[in-house]
């Protein structure tokens, strides 16, 4: 390089390393983003801005593994296809020096406003070192932010006494009644996690309000990732605990996700929750974030990944996608999950079967591929169990099997043989009790090369998971212990070239 020249700072040079090591799309899941390169977690600054959806996420650039946190960012008009961006923000700053974590996006004055936490591992007058997480901010046009000479906005020593600055993150602001809300999530002294409200009129000044819901310890220790809600006349809350264990038939252990549904006591600011359900019962479904689209419907993405699963192969370059944007309700004590329905722009090559009977195992003639809608209504069951069989080449395949008596659905991705080197996985099988009344199932899969999303009842319960199979895998069969007989739609998802 010539020595007159700048040093090129920390984002021109993600930006830089993306444009040139960016992995061919055609090489990536067809309509889940993805990154360029590289490693993805959380999905941050969920936003409807300057006529696009902004969808911006934890990143490294770098390897496909976890490290100092950028922030990737990319739009899109439709949710089949994304545009990638420069990189939003890198770690260069003494407050978020060791990652920019997770939060949010709101428009003011025609500007984006990204809210943030900086993590910094920072010397104590003692001499020892220890992490601060503290709340920070950048404004921008949509493309290029620049940080605030105020931050931290929300600083550690702003933490109500007894919580810890090393765990103080992801927040998520809003506008309501003219001032500004921001939630994150806090670990208190005893390590549990809390979610706490701060209140501002400008953005920049804050002061701490009200712990907003208290973790009693039934679900793990720290919550990550917060996001409130109104949604059909309730108030929602999610949540993404850490390391939960025993908490019950419904909630798997390891890193879950939660919704709190029932109302927000607004002269407290405190959620008063009538029930608590998981957001999604698969392996790998974590830190969901909603935005509310202008034609009101609210929306929203997750993470699909998880933090104990990594079960990619080698020589794959890129980890962690997105979830595929879900359009939400509140159906009595249910978040009800249903994809946007702009998927159905992408339908091709769709195959319909009705009233088929099986006794053992079938393939259906058009019923294959690895990117997919598959919707079954299985209109009843004589015997103990149905299987779908997904991802299928000769004796090894991805399965869920039903089994109607006890009411429990199985997902297993361990049939899948020497395909791929397990690295680790921490859970092949995942099973959860499905709470449709009724006799009949409907079953509804997202496939799309290493992922499926099935929702279950119209989306009653989701269930999310990643295997990683080589794509010549595609067979679906069906078998059933006794007499099943079903309808079956498939629709092929093709997403429109863009230019
Ligand atoms: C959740 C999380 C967040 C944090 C981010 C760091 O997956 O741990 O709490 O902000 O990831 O990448």
């Amino acid at each position: 390089m010539n020595s007159h020249e700048p040093e090129a700072t920390r984002l021109e040079r993600a930006t830089a390393y993306v444009h040139d090591y960016s992995i061919p799309k055609g090489e990536r899941p067809v309509y889940h983003l993805t990154p360029p390169t590289g490693w993805m977690n959380d999905p941050n600054g969920f936003s409807f801005f300057d006529g696009k959806v902004h969808l911006f996420y934890q990143f490294h650039p770098y390897s496909d593994a976890w490290g100092p946190m950028h922030w990737g960012h990319a739009t899109t008009e439709d949710f089949l296809s994304w545009q990638d961006l420069p990189v939003a923000l890198a770690p260069d700053m003494l407050y978020d020096c060791d990652g920019c974590f997770s939060g949010t996006a709101v428009t003011r004055d025609g500007c984006q406003v990204l809210f943030y936490t900086g993590n910094a591992r920072i010397k104590t007058p003692d001499g020892a070192r220890a992490m601060v997480q503290q709340q920070c901010m950048a404004e921008g046009d949509g493309m290029h932010y620049v940080k605030s000479p105020a931050n931290p906005v929300i600083s550690a020593d702003q933490l109500p006494a007894g919580y810890l600055a090393a765990d103080f993150r992801d927040p998520k602001v809003w506008k309501e009644d003219g001032r500004y809300l921001l939630i994150a999530g806090a670990r208190a002294a005893d390590g549990l996690g809390h979610i706490l409200l701060y209140e501002s009129e400008n953005l920049t000044d804050w002061r701490f309000a009200s712990v907003l819901a208290a973790n009693d310890g039934r679900f793990g220790d720290m919550w990550e990732c917060p996001d409130l809600f109104s949604l059909g006349g309730s108030d929602v809350l999610l949540a993404s605990p850490m390391h939960v264990k025993d908490a019950g038939p419904h909630f798997h252990d390891g890193y879950g996700t939660l919704a709190m549904i029932g109302s927000l006591n607004r002269e407290r600011m405190a959620m008063e929750p009538r029930t608590v359900v998981p957001v999604d019962y698969g392996h790998d479904f974590y830190a969901p974030q909603t935005t509310l689209l202008p034609d009101g419907r609210r929306v929203m993405v997750a993470w699909m990944q998880a933090w104990e699963n990594f079960i990619k192969p080698k020589t794959q370059k890129w980890h962690g996608m997105m979830t595929f944007p879900r359009e939400l309700h509140v159906e009595g004590d249910r978040l009800v999950q249903q994809p946007v329905r702009e998927l159905e722009a992408a339908y091709t090559d769709s195959v319909e079967h009705y009233g088929v009977t099986i006794t053992g195992e079938a393939e259906l003639s058009g019923i294959r591929g690895r990117v997919l809608d598959l919707e079954i209504d299985l209109l009843s069951l004589e015997g103990p169990q149905f299987v779908v069989e997904l991802a299928r080449r000769d004796r090894k395949y991805v399965s869920f099997t039903w089994n109607q008596e006890r009411r429990i659905m199985t997902f297993d991705r361990g049939a899948v043989g020497d395909y791929y080197e397990t690295r680790h996985d921490a859970s092949a099988v995942q099973s959860f009790p499905v709470t449709a009344d009724g006799p009949e199932l409907h079953l509804r899969f997202l496939l799309d090369t290493c992922s499926v999303e099935l929702f279950v009842s119209g989306g009653k319960q989701t269930f999310t998971s990643t295997f990683y199979v080589p794509l010549e895998a595609d067979g679906i069969a069906f078998r059933a212990d006794g007499r099943a007989v079903m309808n079956v739609r498939k629709h092929t998802i093709k997403v429109p070239e863009t230019a």
